[in-house]
This record gives structure tokens, sequence and C-alpha cells, in this order.
């Protein structure tokens, strides 16, 4: 869409994506008539449409200001939130510096805003005590457009620069800053950069630290051995987000265009055992390492809190994530239960969101395994 100047560009688009490829439109564009049938004006103007509804659907808002009525709105629902800025894969410096500039800003603007707001126990405190009510989500392919894991200590060397000024800022307003896990290719680089970062003198001794893992990762596993060890050494407890990952058709062709081995795994079921194991073995882990369960999977969520109970776990010694704009009938239902339940939470503009919202029309459209 963000390219597609015309009206009649839009309907080449469509009819050449989906009506000669023989798959159906998907429902979430919604025309209940045929694409023959409609003029390109039309068309054109029911897909956008139906673009900026579902953009209205996962998006808090455009800018921090505007997301933060929905935020306190689902702290009143005893929902927290997890504050992402929309945009990855930035291509220039001049478009890096702003996200870090702009993330900056976000840490501040919320953490202010935050002193005003009332204490919430099922959210704002955990077995120990008070935990911030500021949560905020990096992805670190936004803040240095020139990451290239052939250019190593370069790259590490600058993308931790500027991870610097955003940790600095988060400890000094009591913020909890998780890194986002993103394409496979990034994904050694960014647990080193996460794990020699946190082990730095002015970041060691602070617990609200994240990383993700992303169990349809064949390495997923064994990375989180390696964190379990990484965590006992550090000393201060850090959250593991653990997911499935949203990248899957990406690495899928990425790996095959490449003619590497697939990262991923391919059945689903394989992807669902990888989750069960390594909750298991991150709730083993506590107290070095805490879990944040990252799905919207029944089975998934329910098999990880059985063996937190089975284990003793204190509940508040765990969280659960879920998107925002899905799967609100399973947060109800948790929050009741008296979990944690914690929203990602984006921000941001319709064109740089544009590949997190296409994640999630892939992820909606798939028709395995849900409820
Ligand atoms: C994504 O950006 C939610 O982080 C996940 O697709």
């Amino acid at each position: 869409l963000p390219y597609l100047q015309s009206s009649s560009e839009v309907a080449k688009h469509l009819k050449e994506y989906f009506a000669e490829s023989g798959d159906d439109l998907p429902s979430v564009f919604n025309f209940g008539l045929g694409l023959g049938s409609l003029a390109p004006g039309i068309m054109a103007g029911a897909v956008k449409k139906n673009v900026t509804q579902m953009a209205k659907m996962f998006i808090t808002g455009e800018s921090p200001q505007d997301a933060l009525p929905a935020l306190k709105k689902a702290r009143k629902g005893m929902i927290t939130f997890t504050a992402d800025l929309l945009g990855e894969a930035t291509l220039s410096e001049k478009e890096a510096n702003n996200y870090l500039n702009r993330y900056l800003e976000l840490i501040d603007w919320l953490a202010r805003d935050a002193k005003t707001w009332e204490n919430v126990p099922q959210i704002d405190e955990d077995e120990n005590g008070p935990i911030p009510k500021v949560n905020v989500s990096v992805k670190v392919t936004a803040l240095y457009s020139q990451i290239d894991e052939a250019a190593w200590d370069q790259s590490m060397a600058i993308v931790k620069e500027r991870l610097r000024l955003v940790f600095r800022r988060a400890i000094s307003q009591d913020v909890f800053i998780n890194l986002d896990m993103e394409q496979y290719a990034h994904k050694d680089f960014l647990l080193r950069a996460f794990e020699e970062l946190v082990m730095e003198d002015e970041f060691r001794r602070y617990p609200h630290f994240g990383i993700v893992i992303q169990a349809y990762l064949r390495d997923a596993v064994e990375d989180v051995d390696k964190l379990i060890l990484f965590a006992r050494q550090r000393g201060t407890p850090f959250t593991i987000r653990l997911v499935k990952g949203a990248y899957w058709d990406f690495e899928v062709v990425y790996a095959r265009q490449k003619g590497w081995p697939i990262p991923v795994f391919l059945n689903k079921k394989e992807s669902d055992a990888s989750f069960e194991t390594c909750s298991r073995r991150i709730i083993d882990g506590y107290p070095h390492l805490r879990v944040a369960i990252g799905s919207h999977n029944v089975r998934s969520i329910a098999a990880t809190l059985a063996y937190a109970k089975s284990k003793n776990l204190d509940p508040r010694a765990l969280e659960v994530q879920m998107l925002f704009g899905m799967a609100d009938a399973i947060k109800r239902a948790l929050v009741r239960d008296g979990y944690r339940l914690r929203e990602y939470a984006t921000i941001g503009e319709l064109i740089p969101g544009m590949a997190y919202l296409v994640r999630r029309l892939l992820e909606n459209t798939s028709n395995e395994s849900f409820l």
C-alpha cells in the first residue's frame, strides 16, 4: 500500500496478488464482493479503509500522547503494558538517530506521567515488591541503520553505545527495558549485545532488563541454557520473554532463497513443544531468571502456568504478555485468575507500522491451533 500511488495501482496489485494466484482475498479486507466486480476507485478506497481499521486494532496511538488513553484504560482493567515504537530496520543514520531520540522521549514522557498513576498491586508489584510501571520494548534494528554481522565489532560498538543511552535513561526513571528479538540473522548479535551490556558496572545490578527467546528456532533450548548460566554469573535477575516468534514466513523464504538450513521448526507442534521445554527450563532457573510468557495460545500458557504451580513458584514471579488487539477474552480470564498481564502496545504511524501489521496479518490468517 505505501508504494501504490493511484487507485488503479491498488486494484491492479490486489488482482495480481490474490485473484490471479487463485487465493482468496484475506477476510480482513471483507469486501463481500468478487474482485472483478469492483471499480478501481471503490476497491482502493475499501482497501485503504480496511488497512486503516486494522491498524487501529493493533496500534495504540500515533504518538505517546495519543496512546496514553488506551494504556490507562487497560490499567483500569488491570492490564499493564510494554510500549514499543513502530519501525525497525532503519535505512539511514538520520532515521536511526531520530528513533533513538524518540525512544528516550518515550521513556521520559511515560515515566513522568506514571508518577500520577495509582498503584495497582496485581500489575505493579511482583513477589518482592514494586516493579516499574513503565516498560518499554526496543527494536534494536531501529537504532542503527548499518547493523551487519560481518562487521561484528563495529556494529557491536555502535549498538552498545546507543543502547547505553537508553539503559541509562531507563534506570534513572525506574523503567523496564526489553530488547526485542527480530530476524534470526541478528539473534546471536542481539544476545551478545544484551549480555555484554547488562554485565557493565553501571547496569549489572539493575533487575529490570529483558530479552526474548523465540521458541520456533531450533537453537531456542540451547540459547535458554546459555542464558541460565549467564544469569547465574551476572547475579542480578533479568526476564526472558518467551515467544514462539513472529518472523516464521520470512525465515523460511529467506533461508530457502540463500540455500541455508532453515532455522525455524517447520511443524507447529515442534515449536509448541520447544516453547514448553524452554518455559520449564526458565522456571527452573528462577530466581536467577524470570519468565514472561508471550503467547496467545491457551495450551502454551496453561502448560507453563501449571508447571510453575507444580514448582510452587509464586505466581507474581512470572507474567503473561499478549499483543494489544488480540485474545482479549484470554486476557480477561488470566486477569481474573490474578496473573500479571502485560500488553505489547505499539505506538506510531501506519507506514512505519506496516511490517508489524503484516506480521499480525500472517499470524491471524494462519489456521493452525487457535481457540
Ligand atoms: C512483532 O514485532 C510482537 O515483537 C513482535 O511482531
